[in-house]
């Protein structure tokens, strides 16, 4: 009798677990819908304010007020709903697609912490910031002259120098103005991060700081570690050739043979790259006497002298490539001009705005027409079609994969279109220029670009992710340096101790921007565009009629269908089943990037060994 009523206990409870599982699925599926209305609301509104104040101008206040006002919403809401979605989370119900959307749902992030840590939070992101803006030099000619900002004035100053003595001045000088100053701060915010961390429910902080890259910190770390490998050869031969320049420049003693680089001397080597257009004004290039195509003058000659030409020519080279056309219409109803020009840092761009739940993608243009402009339009428009492409999916996935997948597809299309012979194609350039020389000049400045950035974009993440997981102490400087010095092949320029804080600014005043989605989508770009060359015939590894730097994807009309299937899936799939879509990989390696750059590196290590420069580096002594 006993056991039997257990028995009817236990069946009650069994069949009161299988219905409330199945009222609670129920109800994540209204929690879910109510979730994507309102998130498409709130960011419609969001985007709305931010696109006017692209369109009439930052000092427009009602639009100002809106976009700080509804971004405060956005936070009250995520903050609102946080406990729900804990809830749901452990409950560990929901089809797949379902838990999906669940773990798409912004985290509370820093609105986790206390109200006073929060403010405490705010107080010293802003202080770092402000110590970046705010400190001011003194002139090395005249120290009286307090007044030097560190942009534009001191790296005005730094472009135009080849005085050693002033360039080392102004990197001190920068460096005990700003690092400890700042270090207290850093320090803060090391705690607050791991709080947050802690409360958002991840184990480690930098689970947290890698929390958008759909693999843990292990795994991303592994394959970090593995893009550093790859790359290793060719940016030993960069390195060991810049440093050869810099040796031209300064003299054996300032630039001795097979140490690190002194890293004031070679930012401003690799700086000239980054510099706006006319890069033949900056650079010695391999072959100085076949320089550079003039882009600009090549567009003006073809009569794409304004955004609106500019940007129907490049929709029917995305309409060659088997995307779909984009309608007449399109221009007149959703393109208006940037308000801000703001011409002299030229920080101006051409940028798709989406919307969420209606089917409506505005475009800001920036008027003016030149090379960067140009090839900004490749990407500008690949948005245009990402956006309309996911536009059917719910709020919660209509967005990237991760944060910078759209750049890396944007990216790529640009690479096809800056291949000599598409340019060729549109008349933008000249038939006979296409030549060896031309080839390695143009890869030259493209490696100066890309090749030095991601052991500086790794070393930044890495310092932090070390940092926030207490593998390494914030007092141990030094320990900053070796990292440095590893992985960039470059050391301070003067003896630094345990008493100095060096992280760098750009660490400082974007303190929580994560970089490692950045190198993900440098890599991403030329893996698909390898793949979508070698697919479409355009390139053909060992054949030298078709190398992958040359190769141009306009006409290959496969291409198209496959990118939009991709593109539509939103965030609905990982990565990975996405990168499977569209190479039949799953994983993002190097390979392309190495092919693409193999002419460049061919011609390095046949350089060096001409120019006699040693390879490699031994580990800094500039820190004790
Ligand atoms: C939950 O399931 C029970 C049993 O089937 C049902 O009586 C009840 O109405 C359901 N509740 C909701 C909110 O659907
Ligand atoms: C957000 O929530 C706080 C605290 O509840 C409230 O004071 C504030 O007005 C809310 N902000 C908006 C924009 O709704
Ligand atoms: C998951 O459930 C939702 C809501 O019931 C449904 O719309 C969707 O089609 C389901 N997805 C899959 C893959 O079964
Ligand atoms: C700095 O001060 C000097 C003279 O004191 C002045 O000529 C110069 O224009 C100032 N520079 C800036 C950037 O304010
Ligand atoms: C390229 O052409 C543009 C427009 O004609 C011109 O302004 C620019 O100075 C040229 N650049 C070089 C490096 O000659
Ligand atoms: C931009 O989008 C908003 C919202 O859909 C719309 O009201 C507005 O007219 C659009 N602007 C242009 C220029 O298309
Ligand atoms: C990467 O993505 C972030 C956030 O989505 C964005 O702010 C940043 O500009 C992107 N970086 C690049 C190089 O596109
Ligand atoms: C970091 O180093 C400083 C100075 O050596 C020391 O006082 C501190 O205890 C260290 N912190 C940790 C967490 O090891």
């Amino acid at each position: 009798m006993k056991s039997l009523l257990i028995i009817i206990f236990l069946l009650h409870c069994l069949l009161h677990t299988t219905n409330s599982a199945e009222n609670s699925t129920e109800v994540l599926t209204k929690f879910l819908a109510n979730v994507n209305q309102n998130l498409a609301t709130l960011y419609n509104r969001e985007v709305l304010a931010n696109w006017q104040l692209e369109v009439k101008g930052p000092n427009y206040l009602y639009a100002l007020l809106q976009s700080e006002l509804t971004s405060e919403e956005i936070m009250n809401y995520v903050q609102s709903i946080a406990p729900k979605v804990t809830k749901f989370n452990r409950l560990n119900i929901g089809n797949p697609q379902q838990q999906r959307q669940l773990s798409q749902i912004p985290e509370r992030g820093y609105e986790a912490l206390s109200p006073a840590d929060l403010k405490l939070m705010y107080i010293v992101t802003k202080n770092m910031g402000d110590i970046y803006k705010n400190t001011k030099l003194c002139s090395y000619h005249d120290r009286k002259q307090c007044n030097l900002t560190l942009i534009p004035s001191v790296q005005h100053i730094l472009h135009n120098s080849n005085d050693v003595a002033e360039i080392e001045y102004y990197w001190l000088e920068w460096r005990r103005k700003t690092g400890m100053p700042a270090k207290q701060d850093f320090m803060s915010f090391v705690e607050l991060y791991r709080k947050t961390a802690q409360l958002n429910g991840f184990p480690t902080p930098s689970e947290f700081w890698y929390k958008d890259l759909e693999e843990n910190s292990a795994q991303t770390a592994t394959l970090l570690e593995s893009f550093m490998q790859r790359l290793q050869p060719l940016f030993q031969e960069f390195h060991a050739h810049v440093r050869g320049k810099l040796r031209k420049l300064y003299g054996e003693e300032l630039i001795p043979r097979g140490k690190p680089y002194p890293q004031n001397l070679a930012e401003i080597f690799i700086g000239n790259a980054f510099r706006r257009a006319d890069p033949e004004w900056y650079i010695e290039f391999p072959y100085p006497e076949v320089g550079m195509p003039n882009i600009t003058s090549g567009l003006l000659r073809r009569g794409l002298n304004n955004a609106q030409r500019v940007f129907w020519n490049v929709a029917e080279y995305f309409r060659s490539m088997g995307m779909p056309q984009i309608e007449d219409t399109f221009w007149s109803h959703n393109a208006r001009p940037k308000a801000d020009l703001d011409e002299e840092e030229l920080r101006c761009w051409h940028k798709a705005w989406k919307f969420y739940g209606i089917k409506r993608v505005n475009f800001s243009y920036c008027p003016l027409v030149d090379e960067e402009r140009f090839f900004n339009m490749y990407e500008a428009l690949a948005d245009v079609y990402y956006y309309r492409a996911y536009d059917q999916q719910p709020t919660l996935f209509a967005e990237e994969p991760f944060p910078n997948f759209s750049d890396g597809l944007g990216k790529m299309f640009s690479l096809s279109a800056s291949s000599p012979r598409y340019l060729e194609k549109l008349k933008v350039l000249e038939r006979a220029r296409v030549s060896k020389e031309l080839r390695i000049n143009r890869l030259y400045w493209q490696g100066l670009r890309t090749i030095f950035l991601i052991p500086v974009f790794y070393v930044l993440d890495r310092y932090r992710v070390d940092v926030l997981d207490e593998r390494l102490n914030i007092s141990d400087n030094c320990a900053y340096w070796q990292l440095t010095t590893d992985f960039t092949g470059a050391e301070p320029p003067v003896s630094r101790s345990n008493e100095d804080f060096d992280a760098p600014a750009k660490l400082l005043i974007e303190v929580d921007d994560q970089y490692t989605s950045q190198i993900m989508s440098t890599v991403l770009q030329y893996q698909l565009y390898q793949h979508f060359c070698e697919i479409t015939g355009q390139y053909k590894p060992n054949d030298e009629n078709y190398p992958l730097d040359l190769c141009d994807l306009s006409n290959q009309r496969q291409i198209g269908p496959l990118v939009m299937e991709a593109m539509s899936l939103g965030s609905s799939k990982s990565y990975k089943d996405i990168l499977q879509i569209m190479t039949k990989e799953s994983a993002i390696n190097m390979d392309g990037l190495l092919a693409y750059f193999q002419p460049l590196y061919e011609w390095l290590v046949e350089q060096n060994r001409l120019d006699d420069v040693e390879i490699g580096w031994e580990p800094t002594r500039k820190c004790s």
